[in-house]
């Protein structure tokens, strides 16, 4: 098992690497091969981040090395993490980047270099997570640079799936695991849309339960989508363990069968379900076979509250998809 992680000195993967290498993550008993990816500047940094790793003497790891490139790293790799990127928040030429969006053109480069080299060298059922901000449009650069159709590509949104979760479990007084059929639509961002109408605890509706709409509309939806900021704010970081979290139960979510009843968040290229227009990276309630297929669950029910929303946010990705039409 060839598992790639990008941005393997900084705080995501600081988190992220461990709890890969925890048992179960990964369905196949394949010992793991660790490539750990970072810009040149930092790879004393990450070497020390090795001397844990090994330190650590997990049972499931066979190796663990290091790369300055994406090319070598990436031959024959089963999973790609792609973490490596600028977070917002800091100041840079002195101005502070305030929303995942004026990333686009900072981060957007790195993964058209990225997407071709996993393209051509990994293997042709590997899996790709884009972490790395502005996510979904990240990844929408990644799998056009890859010229390769049979690779699965995937940005984070489990993390805001669990978000979601959290904060209705606390407002109907329930444990997040009581809750099944949460789903993420649209971008990684303030616009992204956390469906509750489709949603159930213990075999009753989500929406119905909560029974209040200005709470749904005017607490819950804006909490979870200024999430990321919040924390920024909070920690004068963005969200580092919580994000490794979603990113490790996003792989272990696609290489395991999805329960019965149940769906994960990821954002895939949209095929124009739910009405999101056919090639942009949407959120989308998803299932695995635990094979390698990944497929949308098209049954949810969206009212007109939930169409607005959707609409919102794949026309967001469709002004993004704009902004970086030189790089696809
Ligand atoms: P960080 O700054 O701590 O670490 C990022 C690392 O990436 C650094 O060590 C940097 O040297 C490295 N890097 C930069 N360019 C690279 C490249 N081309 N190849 C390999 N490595 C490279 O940041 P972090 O807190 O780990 O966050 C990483 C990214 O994840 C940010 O873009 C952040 O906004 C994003 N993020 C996404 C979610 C989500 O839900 N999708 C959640 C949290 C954070
Ligand atoms: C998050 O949602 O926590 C991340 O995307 C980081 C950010 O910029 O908000």
């Amino acid at each position: 098992m060839k598992v790639v992680v990008t941005g393997a000195a900084g705080q995501i993967a600081y988190s992220l690497v461990p709890f890969l290498c925890e048992d179960g993550v990964f369905s196949s008993s394949q010992k793991i091969d660790l490539k750990l990816v970072e810009i040149p500047q930092a790879m004393e940094r990450l070497n020390g981040f090795v001397k844990e790793l090994e330190d650590s003497a997990y049972s499931t790891v066979n190796s663990i090395s290091t790369f300055d490139n994406i090319h070598d790293a990436t031959i024959d790799a089963d999973w790609c993490l792609l973490v490596g990127s600028i977070p917002r928040g800091i100041v840079l030429n002195g101005k502070e980047i305030k929303e995942r969006s004026d990333l686009l053109k900072i981060n957007g480069g790195i993964f058209t270099e990225q997407g071709a080299a996993i393209g051509k060298n990994a293997k042709s059922s590997c899996k790709i997570l884009v972490v790395g901000n502005p996510a979904n449009t990240n990844a929408l650069i990644g799998k056009i640079n890859s010229n390769n159709d049979d690779q699965l590509w995937m940005a984070m949104t489990m993390l805001d799936a669990l978000r979601a979760k959290a904060q209705l479990a606390q407002k109907l007084n329930c444990h997040v695991d009581d809750i099944y059929r949460l789903a993420v639509f649209g971008n990684h961002s303030p616009t992204m849309f956390p469906d509750l109408e489709n949603t159930f605890i213990d075999g009753k509706n989500a929406y119905q339960t909560v029974n209040d709409h200005q709470w749904v509309e005017n607490e819950f939806l804006p909490r979870v989508q200024q999430r990321g900021a919040e924390i920024i704010k909070a920690r004068g970081a963005s969200s580092a363990s919580s994000a490794a979290r979603a990113a490790c139960e996003t792989v272990r979510a696609v290489e395991h069968p999805t329960r019965s009843g149940d769906v994960f968040n990821a954002a895939i290229m949209s095929d124009g379900a739910y009405d999101i227009p056919a090639g942009i990276f949407s959120g989308f309630p998803l299932i695995s076979d635990g094979a390698g297929n990944v497929d949308i669950v098209r049954d949810y029910v969206l009212s007109d509250f939930a169409k607005n929303g959707l609409k919102k946010t794949a026309d967001e990705l469709l002004e993004e998809k704009n902004l970086v039409k030189d790089l696809i």
